[in-house]
């Protein structure tokens, strides 16, 4: 069953959350998934065995294995530029001196998993081959490597346009039909292998209308570039999503763009925290060994964590409380919540100004009169009452987890 209103009371609400239709259902992707992917820290150079073996051993000695981070996604430029003979996908032997499956079962070993990158079309974006016409074949490749999370990409799909070009315009169709024969290969190696499958089209077609009957997860938005711009673009469009999100299907905003230096700290909050509170996956695209401690503190928050991976697995949305402005589109809305399986979240972001942000809770969707206990994130500061109000400044965001008293 669907989403539907978030302004209903709590446990009526619930009810109506426990299941979201989906057709690939393998039995994972139940909550948004965590880990690390290697585009954005230094797109095709990272592609390699050494950054992905070098990632695992990091999510363990940084902690973050423990917290829940757990795929080590190999991005585009993986492979060589063309397939063997038999029209099988190489591994670029520069970059897996020793194929992929010495990899993975390393990072099986370590108790992590591993992600590969495909495309639906002729091509991959950077120009690698793609998957059109090889589905069954390459998801048996995959499975006898023993890959857990294929992310497939639409760059020189079906198009009316001759040549393909890498992006098309004019499908002359539905891009769903693009993601059809590689979900039903996936269906096919369930009992052998469970593969998360990520939908990344960009958020053509209202992918979040049709997501769930396709994949785990689906990229809503084209890239996040990391500058504040894309976490203002991709974020505030989360807000009209969110009932789309449910166990077995996330919107996607895309990697975490943490530890670049286009964010400073408080965006950089503002970044993880919403992403967390609207229950995108949380997928690291940074070097985890120039991390800075101000960035790992983010990262490495439980409570934010734990709000993201909540067995609810409902996103949070905007809310108005009485005499606020309405939402602009394209920017960031102060006001946010969402329930939890024990209470609600409530974000507060300092999107467009700095200054005093408060929240009567009987304002609340799903929260209603009376006390309640509350428990900011990044603060740590608690207390009980009617109402929250925090300084917050420029770009920066408080996250409040609220249970009734
Ligand atoms: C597209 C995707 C990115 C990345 C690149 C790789 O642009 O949206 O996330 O995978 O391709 O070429």
């Amino acid at each position: 069953m669907k989403h539907t209103s978030n302004t209903l009371p709590l446990l009526l609400s619930l009810s109506q959350y426990w299941q979201v239709a989906n057709a690939l259902d393998n039995g994972i992707g139940l909550k948004p998934h965590m880990g690390w992917s290697s585009w954005n820290v230094a797109q095709c150079d990272a592609a390699s065995a050494k950054y992905a073996i070098d990632t695992a051993n990091k999510f363990i000695s940084l902690g973050l294995k423990d917290l829940g981070y757990e795929y080590i996604n190999i991005d585009d430029c993986w492979s060589t530029g063309s397939r063997d003979a038999g029209g099988k996908l190489v591994p670029d032997p520069k970059k897996w001196p020793n194929g992929i499956k010495a990899v993975a079962d390393q990072i099986h070993n370590m108790g992590l998993k591993l992600g590969l990158y495909g495309d639906a079309g002729q091509k991959t974006c950077a120009g690698y081959p793609g998957s059109e016409g090889h589905e069954a074949s390459d998801i048996d490749q995959l499975v006898s490597w023993g890959v857990d999370f294929w992310k497939y990409d639409n760059c020189y799909t079906p198009c009316n346009q001759n040549p393909r070009p890498q992006t098309c315009n004019s499908p002359g169709g539905s891009t769903k039909t693009w993601y059809a024969p590689m979900r039903d290969s996936i269906l096919r190696v369930q009992n052998t292998r469970k593969i998360h499958f990520n939908l990344c089209n960009w958020g053509r077609d209202k992918v979040w209308e049709w997501g769930a009957q396709y994949g785990h997860s689906w990229r809503m938005s084209v890239d996040n570039w990391g500058d504040w711009a894309s976490v203002e673009r991709i974020g505030s469009a989360a807000a009209g999503i969110a009932q789309y999100s449910g166990p077995g299907g996330f919107n996607d905003l895309d990697m975490l763009y943490l530890g670049s230096s286009r964010l400073n700290t408080n965006e950089e909050r503002l970044h993880f925290g919403l992403w967390a509170i609207t229950k995108s996956p949380l997928v690291l695209g940074l070097d985890l060994n120039k991390i800075k401690d101000s960035t790992l503190a983010i990262i490495r928050n439980k409570g934010l964590i734990d709000i993201n991976q909540d067995s609810l697995g409902r996103a949070a949305t905007t809310f108005r409380p009485p005499g606020q402005p309405a939402p602009v589109a394209g920017k960031i809305y102060p006001y946010w919540a969402g329930p939890l399986s024990d209470g609600v979240v409530i974000g507060l972001c300092a999107g467009t100004a700095a200054g005093r942000y408060s929240v009567n809770f009987a304002g609340v969707p799903d929260l209603g009169q009376g006390d309640f206990q509350w428990k900011e994130m990044y603060t740590g500061q608690t207390g009980m009452g009617k109402n929250v109000s925090f300084d917050i400044a420029l770009h920066d965001m408080r996250v409040v987890k609220v249970v009734r008293g």
